[in-house]
């Protein structure tokens, strides 16, 4: 096929950094080929949308020299405030009519200007559908300005942007190739710098994506208000409370009331997931995320919700190249990694 030989460069743009994945797939499944990650400058993305879009892309070129990257079709992802993602339920249509629909029907559930917005949508369980079953739908809305950042930024670097995907369905996405697709419901919380990501999905689909305006810089930032240190210090005094090394008390205290603020974020979220609908119970939640090592973040979250945890390893079924990455590199970027796998298994095909 023409464009078969067109391989994908994922690029998982967040809050604390950017990670860029290559994943070659084949009948015997995925390898990771090559990973990179490098930091970004605070403030430079917020709540996932992209506020210096030239400083993120000049960043991005030295990653892509970095890792040595020769790819330039990219599958990036949006995630944040400007993305909402809904469940919702049609009349049955026909299906080149769906698209027309929705327009209309988005208007009542995206809370921003539809004409400013970019659409999409998924149909649950089309396989075993019956014709005269309602459209069971998964609405997705983007604010087309944050999504002209991303691609900005990603062709200001010299690429080409070829998916834009939504971070919280590329979770999903590793999930899946991974663990396969479990009975029943299954909640994957990716704790980020600036955002968790929120996803439930059922036989391999998802049926609710919902982000939170929380994560590590919740904590880095109340450390700097409350002790009076910088950002930078901030943060590697709470690194040092997550690797068990000894701090001043009033870290541990400003660390587990913050806690308490995140947990109750991400308890809104499940709560949402309820409220709108959801039926059923999730039997696990799979986290990752920069931020799972706070100490008993996770525990509390778990707790809090009822229902038990794992951490998601991206590695459970994927491969790597031995040849390019060690195991202990690959250890390192575990819980940072997930999106950009996820991203990376997106193929040229489904553009
Ligand atoms: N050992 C550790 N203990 C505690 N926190 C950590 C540790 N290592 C990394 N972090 C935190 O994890 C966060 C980075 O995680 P991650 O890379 O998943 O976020 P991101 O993708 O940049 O942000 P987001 O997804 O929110 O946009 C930072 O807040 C960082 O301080
Ligand atoms: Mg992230």
């Amino acid at each position: 096929m023409f464009f078969g030989g067109k391989k994908i460069v994922a690029v998982d743009i967040g809050t604390s950094s950017i990670k860029l994945a290559e994943m070659d797939g084949g009948r015997k499944g995925w390898e990771l080929k090559k990973f990179g990650v490098v930091t970004l400058n605070q403030g430079w993305v917020k709540d996932g949308e992209i506020l210096e879009p030239q400083s993120v892309a000049e960043t991005l070129k030295t990653l892509v020299s970095s890792v040595k990257c020769k790819r330039k079709n990219v599958s990036t992802g949006i995630f944040g405030n400007g993305v909402i993602v809904k469940r919702i339920s049609m009349a049955p249509i026909e299906e080149n009519l769906i698209a027309e629909a929705i327009k209309w029907e988005a208007e009542q559930y995206i809370p921003f200007d539809i004409s400013e917005a970019a659409i999409d949508y998924h149909i649950i369980g089309k396989e075993n559908r019956n014709p005269a079953d309602n459209l069971d739908i998964i609405l997705v809305g983007a604010k087309q300005e944050f999504v002209f950042r991303f691609i900005e930024t990603v062709e200001s670097a010299n690429l080409k942007c070829s998916i834009l995907d939504v971070s919280g369905f590329a979770l999903a996405n590793c999930f899946e190739a991974n663990y396969g697709k479990p009975e029943g419901l299954t909640a994957i919380l990716n704790i980020g710098a600036g955002v968790t990501n929120l996803v439930i999905v059922e036989k391999g689909e998802v049926i609710f994506s919902r982000d939170s305006m929380v994560g590590g810089s919740t904590y880095t930032n109340e450390l700097h208000k409350a002790m009076g240190v910088s950002i930078p210090e901030a943060e590697s005094l709470k690194i040092s409370a997550s690797v068990g090394q000894e701090v001043p008390p009033e870290v541990n205290s400003v660390i587990s009331s913050t806690t308490e603020q995140v947990v109750d974020e991400i308890r809104n979220a499940f709560e949402f997931f309820i409220a709108t609908g959801g039926g059923g119970r999730v039997n696990r939640i799979y986290v990752t995320g920069g931020s799972i090592f706070i100490p008993k973040l996770v525990e509390e979250i778990s707790s809090a919700i009822g229902v038990a945890f794992e951490v998601l390893n991206p590695f459970q079924q994927v491969t790597y190249d031995e040849k390019a990455l060690t195991s202990d590199y690959i250890q390192q970027i575990q819980s940072i990694s997930p999106v950009a796998i996820g991203l990376a298994m997106r193929d040229m095909k489904e553009v």
